[in-house]
């Protein structure tokens, strides 16, 4: 089997090529990125170029690929700041690899991550299937056409294509990144680390977050499944849980001590809220459950599952 993942270097784009190699080990993996894939392994190549370069896109997705895992991205406050940037890849960039893909002699599976920023306006506190989308940020819109291209090329038969529209990702290791909602994973991130964080939002707010190593586990999932039941619909709201940053940092609390709770303080950035608030926070994920993709069951988990990361036994 050969699959392709764009944004290889990334952090969900890196842990889903590791758990790729884990539940597959005949597969050979292109990781295409501006960077270096971190995970070196026989079985895959590490090219490093980007996604709105057909050269680039044509060897990283040479004929016989099987599956498309297309990650790469300009996310949320990148695309805000940088509007030219964050359609330019968002959009075209996705509609090259779209094109490449269809160019193959054998439509490949093409697994495209798209993100709740899809929605916005009034809402629901339970978002059911099928609401209409209607972004409030320019990286909302830049995913919201991608899904829509992902959805017309498996219709037209160029793909056989599904959009996972991931919740916020958290705890995510390392260091804060251009992600409007960098800061779900700060308040958790910086004061296990000892380091002061800001929430810029509401301590009510309510977020639909997901654990690295659940939304690892639905992509890896979702090369095998059979789509055809999903008729012309293939995006789906893949499963996470609700949280407010006030129950995040009660676990902090619980987990890693007041000290570390202490160090989280409570502002409100406009910048942030604009974008952030504009999102949902519960979604009814029933159709991706009924397929077998599964979510945390509560943020206490989450948290052990960063702490073991960060602080093995
Ligand atoms: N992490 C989340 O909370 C979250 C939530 C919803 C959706 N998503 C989506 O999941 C995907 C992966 O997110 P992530 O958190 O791993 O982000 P990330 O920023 O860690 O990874 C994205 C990768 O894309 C690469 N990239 C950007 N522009 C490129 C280009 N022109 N050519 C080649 N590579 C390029 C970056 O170098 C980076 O390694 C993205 O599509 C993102 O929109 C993430």
């Amino acid at each position: 089997m050969n699959i392709t993942v764009t944004g290889g270097a990334g952090f969900l784009g890196s842990r889903l090529i590791a758990a790729l190699l884990k539940a597959k080990p005949e597969a050979r993996i292109i990781s295409l990125d501006r960077g270096a894939c971190p995970v070196t392994h026989d079985n895959v190549t590490s090219m490093t170029g980007s996604i709105d370069d057909a050269a680039d896109v044509a060897r990283a997705i040479p004929a016989g690929t099987d599956i498309v895992y297309h990650l790469a991205a300009v996310l949320s406050g990148q695309s805000e700041q940088e509007f030219d940037t964050g359609l330019h890849i968002n959009v075209d960039a996705t509609r090259l690899i779209l094109e490449r893909c269809r160019a193959l002699a054998q439509p490949p599976r093409v697994i495209f991550t798209s993100s709740l920023a899809v929605f916005g306006g009034e809402m629901p506190q339970i978002v059911p299937q099928g609401w209409a989308t209607r972004p409030a940020s320019s990286y909302g819109v830049g995913k919201a056409i991608g899904e829509l291209l992902v959805s017309e090329y498996t219709r037209k038969g160029f793909i056989d294509g599904l959009t996972c529209r991931l919740p916020t990702i958290c705890v995510r290791a390392g260091q804060p990144n251009s992600a409007a909602s960098s800061f779900v994973s700060g308040i958790i991130r910086e004061p296990v680390a000892g380091v002061a964080s800001d929430c810029p939002v509401p301590l009510d707010t309510r977020l639909w977050i997901s654990s690295p190593d659940a939304a690892v586990a639905n992509l890896a999932l979702a090369a095998d499944l059979d789509l055809e039941g999903l008729g012309a619909d293939r995006v789906l709201d893949m499963p996470g849980i609700t949280v407010t940053p006030a129950a995040m940092l009660d676990s902090l609390h619980r987990l890693v001590g007041a000290a570390a709770r202490d160090l989280v303080t409570q502002s409100s950035d406009p910048r942030i809220i604009d974008i952030v608030c504009s999102w949902p926070g519960a979604f009814d994920d029933s159709r991706a459950r009924a397929l077998g993709f599964a979510s945390d069951t509560d943020f206490d988990g989450v948290v052990q599952q960063y702490l073991k990361e960060v602080q093995p036994a």
